[in-house]
């Protein structure tokens, strides 16, 4: 792959840069503003390179049906204009008029950020001619691409893969960083490695899973989803999340693993609780024994003690998804134990991965720092892809080496 200093000179080129800028917002409050932070050293190498740069990202998932307010990048502008210490212009389209008026109007090392690419339907397009005329449009905004939304490398999208067959392209820091990470936890990780997965869906993870019976020496499995684990084993899971279809799927895991000597942790306790509120009725149940009325919401103290200690040996490991519903206070602890576990180990020298914008946002939201862990990905999906061995496309298109995954 390419990197940007293969580009030649930047002084006076227009450069358009795909970063992941999909921040959570509460209103228009930014409420995790991680993606932004890990997307400026890219951006300010470029502007302080004398290059007209050229942001472009998406917010959620609009429909491509033009503006909606909700979706708009302008409160990203503010905070990366913040962030960056110097002016971040703002333009109120993607293509369009605004947009080739202020791209004009830049001289060497400014900065303007596109509005939300997915305010266009060519963005996200299934269709290859459609993704390609818009594609076309967005190369005429710039000289230059630089590839730097690792968030988004697994997604088939104009700005992140048909882009780069129209210009000059690179990957930037970011991707290049976050893709190392990732390198090392699929080319011979340092052993014992243990993969944590939680997150509400099991149907989510159905395929890094089955990777990671190949690969990892311990599975430690919290979550909504670890009520379809519980359940394939025949306990009863109450009221808890639980994905009927795929019982048989983890049943066949669970042989995997068996005969695979992968060793798959399961809670022994959990939290349980009368409705999904943080002011409902709570016990702490054994993990085989929640009542017919009740719903797991978090795994109990024994399993963050059982689950720290799992890691404790540890010399790689990768964590995606929160253990239960942290957001609310009662259900907090087991995420917090699992962190504070990874932070313990990163201490001692482990590589610790934490994965996706929601364990990102959880470890910050509980008072940890980015610092205390080995490496926080940007990408959710795309670090599991990457982990499945999938090809990402954006990855791919820059020349992206797939071959030696796991
Ligand atoms: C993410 O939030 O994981 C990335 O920004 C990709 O967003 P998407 O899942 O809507 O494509």
């Amino acid at each position: 792959m390419k990197s940007i200093a293969d580009l030649g000179p930047l002084a006076g080129r227009r450069v358009l840069v795909r970063s992941d800028l999909n921040v959570p917002l509460d209103g228009a409050t930014i409420t995790d503003d991680g993606r932004i932070r890990a997307s400026v050293p890219t951006i300010a190498a470029l502007s302080e390179a004398g290059a007209r740069v050229v942001v472009c990202a998406h917010l959620g998932r609009p429909k491509g049906v033009g503006v909606e307010a909700r979706y708009s990048l302008a409160p990203v502008a503010a905070r990366l204009q913040d962030l960056l210490g110097k002016p971040v212009a703002f333009a109120a389209d993607t293509v369009g008029e605004d947009a080739k008026a202020k791209v004009a109007a830049l001289a060497d090392g400014d900065v303007l950020l596109l509005e939300n690419l997915r305010f266009n339907a060519g963005e996200t397009s299934k269709n290859d001619a459609e993704r390609g005329a818009f594609a076309d449009q967005l190369a005429a905004l710039a000289d230059a691409f630089v590839s730097d939304g690792f968030g988004v490398v697994h997604r088939k999208q104009a700005s992140v893969y048909d882009i780069a067959t129209r210009l000059p392209s690179a990957v930037g820091g970011l991707v290049g960083a976050e893709v190392d990470v990732l390198r090392r936890l699929t080319v011979d990780p340092e052993r014992p490695y243990a993969v944590v997965l939680g997150g509400a869906k099991v149907s989510d993870k159905l395929g890094v899973i089955a990777n990671l019976l190949q690969t990892a020496d311990r599975l430690l499995i919290g979550g909504g989803m670890v009520f379809t684990f519980l359940a394939a084993q025949g306990h009863e899971v109450g009221t808890s999340l639980l994905e009927a279809d795929q019982l048989d799927v983890v049943r066949g895991y669970l042989e995997q693993a068996r005969e695979a000597g992968v060793e798959i942790v399961l809670p022994v306790d959990v939290v349980a609780a009368s409705a999904f509120s943080a002011d409902a009725d709570i016990e702490v149940v054994p993990a085989d024994a929640i009542p017919a009325d009740r719903m797991g919401l978090d795994i109990g103290p024994e399993s963050g003690v059982l689950f720290a200690g799992k890691l404790a040996d540890c010399r790689t490991v990768f964590w995606n998804g929160p253990m239960g519903a942290f957001e609310m206070a009662p259900y907090a602890a087991g995420t917090k134990a699992v962190a504070a576990a990874l932070v313990e180990v990163t201490s001692r020298g482990a590589l610790t991965v934490v994965g996706g914008g929601d364990s990102a946002a959880a470890v910050r939201q509980l008072g940890f720092t980015d610092d205390q862990f080995g490496h926080i990905s940007t990408g959710g999906g795309a670090s599991l892809e990457y982990l499945e061995g999938k090809t990402l496309p954006g990855l791919d298109i820059l020349g992206q080496d797939v071959t030696s995954r796991g």
